[in-house]
């Protein structure tokens, strides 16, 4: 019987991650119950998401259980199947867990194209972040040509898709990111019009300097003071995006919600949160056009690949503390 390594929570993290909260230890290979698969992970999605996941609170979706596999969106190939609509040997995503190999609901996968772009893509950019930009920024955030458009976590899997797509529709882009390296990127690399280094500069000012005309959207990652920031510079009927807020996902003592917040009423603007999942009978329309931006050379993705699944906890830090530089996933097999 063949054995994986698998990666199970055993204890409710408090702030960041520690290698204690997890049980990564290899186990004997699940053979597939009825209507179930077993994936050969490839590749595992690391996402800010999951640290809401270790949580026992209500949410979108329920916590992982203590003892549970941790969930993740994973990419590999099936190596045994009982549900019709899959055979050995299809490429698929979905939401499996952190292990070398993952049995469970073939409901969670969907067949992918292994041709169509390298396989952390298809997990990444043409993935559950891919999609979280396309729509966030499109129908939430309802972006129209010719508008300013700002977004935080600028260099990251969500972040560098928003910007880029905003620049396609023609629009004028202002990236905020940690760093100057990856603020060179969003603008040298990505097109961004400007990026500001949230590290060393003064975001409220550089806001006002760079667009004294104000916001039209808003995409924010990272909550906190940035979003506060940003309420400074909404023009009339700006649309703030709440796509996640990464800054307090591991705070203790959550800080109280941006004191500026009046400035929605005053410019007649509107705030809105969103879960990607709401968009997935639409993923292929997204799929389609940002493959074809891929292949015109107007889209640009970057990974961050890291190796090892015993190395979980410490790469899952990494987009916590900005070492990861691009959709950070985990090479298992
Ligand atoms: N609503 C949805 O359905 C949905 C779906 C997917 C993702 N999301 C959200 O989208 C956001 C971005 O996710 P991602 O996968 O694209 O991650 P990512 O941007 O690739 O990686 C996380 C980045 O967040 C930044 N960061 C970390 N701590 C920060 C802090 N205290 N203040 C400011 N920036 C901080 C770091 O970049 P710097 O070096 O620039 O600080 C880090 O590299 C997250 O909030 C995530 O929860 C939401």
């Amino acid at each position: 019987m063949t054995e994986t390594t698998t990666v199970r929570l055993v204890k409710r993290p408090s702030g960041m991650v520690t290698p204690d909260c997890f049980a990564i230890a290899p186990e004997p290979v699940r053979a597939p119950g009825d209507g179930e698969i077993t994936v050969k992970v490839a590749f595992v999605s690391l996402d800010p998401a999951m640290r809401g996941w270790m949580v026992d609170r209500k949410s979108y979706i329920p916590p992982i259980g203590i003892g549970e596999i941790m969930r993740a969106g994973i990419v590999g190939q099936v190596t045994a199947s009982n549900a019709p609509q899959f055979a050995v040997g299809d490429t698929v995503t979905g939401w499996g867990g952190v292990a070398q190999h993952f049995t469970g609901p073939a409901m969670l996968f969907t067949k992918v194209d292994p041709d169509v772009a390298p396989l952390e893509r298809l997990i990444g950019g043409l993935g559950m972040p891919g999609m979280t930009a396309y729509f966030g920024l499109l129908e939430v955030g309802a972006m129209q040509p010719g508008e300013t458009v700002v977004v935080s976590g600028a260099s990251g899997a969500v972040g560098a898709v928003v910007g880029q797509i905003a620049r396609i529709r023609g629009g004028t882009v202002i990236g905020i990111a940690g760093g100057a390296e990856k603020c060179r990127y969003c603008v040298d690399e990505l097109g961004f019009d400007a990026c500001i280094d949230y590290k060393t500069e003064n975001v409220d000012q550089r806001l006002g300097e760079l667009i004294p005309q104000g916001l039209d959207v808003y995409f924010d990652n990272v909550g906190g003071e940035i979003l506060e920031a940003a309420l400074n510079h909404l023009k009339m009927k700006a649309r703030v995006v709440i796509c996640g807020a990464i800054s307090i996902y591991n705070s203790t003592d959550v800080p109280p919600g941006p004191r500026n917040y009046l400035n929605l009423l005053v410019q007649s603007a509107r705030m809105e949160g969103f879960v990607v999942t709401t968009y997935a009978h639409r993923a292929g329309e997204a799929v389609a056009e940002m493959a074809g931006w891929m292949h015109d050379g107007k889209l640009h993705f970057r990974e961050d690949v890291q190796v090892g699944i015993e190395r979980f906890p410490e790469v899952f830090n990494m987009l916590f503390t900005g070492k990861n530089f691009g959709k950070l996933v985990l090479k298992v097999n």
